[in-house]
């Protein structure tokens, strides 16, 4: 950190400010916990900042004390709310949200979101020459640099419950379900699940050409002793080929000797205390994210990789596609037989 930046926060009048933006995570309140705990216990003083970056534009800020992030650990959402503000993509809107800062004295920024919120923050680290860090808190995990996000292992967990009681009624009944699972571009919530569940196939963005290969998912679920099958659809919010209604209506068509439902699992997979992995990994990049801004870090996100910390500047984490191991695309294959 540089001696100005120490000097202004450790004179008490300066102030690390703290937002969560986007879509929410389980462990973004243990995130909150541990940033405003760590910052406090190495000298500083931090402001939350409500509703993301629309709270930064429209001054809704308010100190954090140690007792204000008490028994939040276990918590889903966040204490701070969280919003996707249209207004911080605007010049206008980020020079608003300046204004906030030099007002209620903020001299640095801790955002926690996912890939919007970070370039969010890259561009206004830019623009205004604010020291800001990143914490990865998205249920996608799609963010370059960083094994997990916080609120991937959650809501992996959540969808795991719903597909095991989905599975009863599947075989019951001797059916093809296919259940729909967020992610937006990215599959690790899919794939990782379909392993997870024994599930017969997962549809996932990364591996769009097995994607079309229906008759091999079909295939597999109705073999030998298997008389029903669940395949594991990444949403498709941006393309009607895709999701699950698409792959259903399909089968439907091409192989109507099927008996085929649709489960969309939708936002119960953002709700719900949070894993103890997710506790864990946020109060680490937490504490971290202040031992960052003691370093002189700024305009990185704090990643965790082969479980060590580590910085990922901003530019890599936002623009590089966090690829899928493609062995776990093999496991699903090999083990759905
Ligand atoms: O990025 C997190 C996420 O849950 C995606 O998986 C999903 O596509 C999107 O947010 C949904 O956003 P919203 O809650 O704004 O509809």
């Amino acid at each position: 950190m540089t001696e100005e930046l120490q000097n202004d926060l450790n004179e008490q009048n300066k102030y690390i400010g703290i937002l969560t933006s986007g879509g929410d995570a389980s462990g973004m309140n243990a995130a909150i916990r541990a940033v405003t705990r760590a910052a406090i216990f190495n000298g500083f003083k931090v402001k939350g900042i409500y509703r993301g970056y629309e709270g930064l534009i429209t001054d809704e800020v308010k100190e954090l004390t140690t007792e204000d992030v008490s028994s939040i650990i276990q918590r889903g959402g966040t204490i701070l709310k969280t919003a996707r503000s249209e207004a911080f993509t605007t010049p206008e809107g980020r020079k608003k949200a300046y204004e906030t800062m030099q007002k209620e004295n903020i001299d640095t920024l801790i955002v926690i979101g996912g890939d919007g919120s970070l370039t969010g923050a890259r561009i206004f680290a830019e623009e205004y020459n604010v020291p800001c860090i990143g914490l990865p808190g998205t249920i996608d995990n799609d963010l370059y640099g960083t094994d997990f996000t916080i609120g991937y292992d959650t809501a992996l967990n959540t969808i795991v419950e719903c597909v095991d009681k989905i599975r009863d009624t599947a075989t019951s009944h001797d059916r093809i379900f296919f259940v729909e699972v967020m992610g937006r571009d990215a599959g690790f919530l899919a794939q990782n699940s379909a392993i997870a569940t024994g599930a017969e196939a997962a549809i996932i963005p990364e591996d769009r050409t097995d994607a079309d290969q229906l008759e091999t998912f079909i295939g597999r679920g109705f073999r030998k002793t298997k008389n029903s099958s669940i395949v594991i659809v990444t949403e498709s919010p941006k393309d009607q080929n895709g999701g699950a209604m698409y792959y259903a209506e399909r089968v439907k068509k091409e192989y109507p000797q099927y008996d085929v439902r649709v489960s969309i699992l939708g936002h119960l997979q953002r709700g719900g205390a949070p894993s103890a992995n997710d506790r864990i990994l946020a109060s680490r990049l937490g504490e971290a994210a202040i031992q960052a801004l003691m370093e002189d870090q700024r305009n990185v996100m704090i990643g965790v990789r082969n479980n060590e910390i580590v910085y990922v500047p901003f530019a890599q984490a936002i623009k590089n596609d966090k690829p899928i191991d493609k062995s776990l695309i093999r496991v699903l294959n090999e083990l759905s037989i």
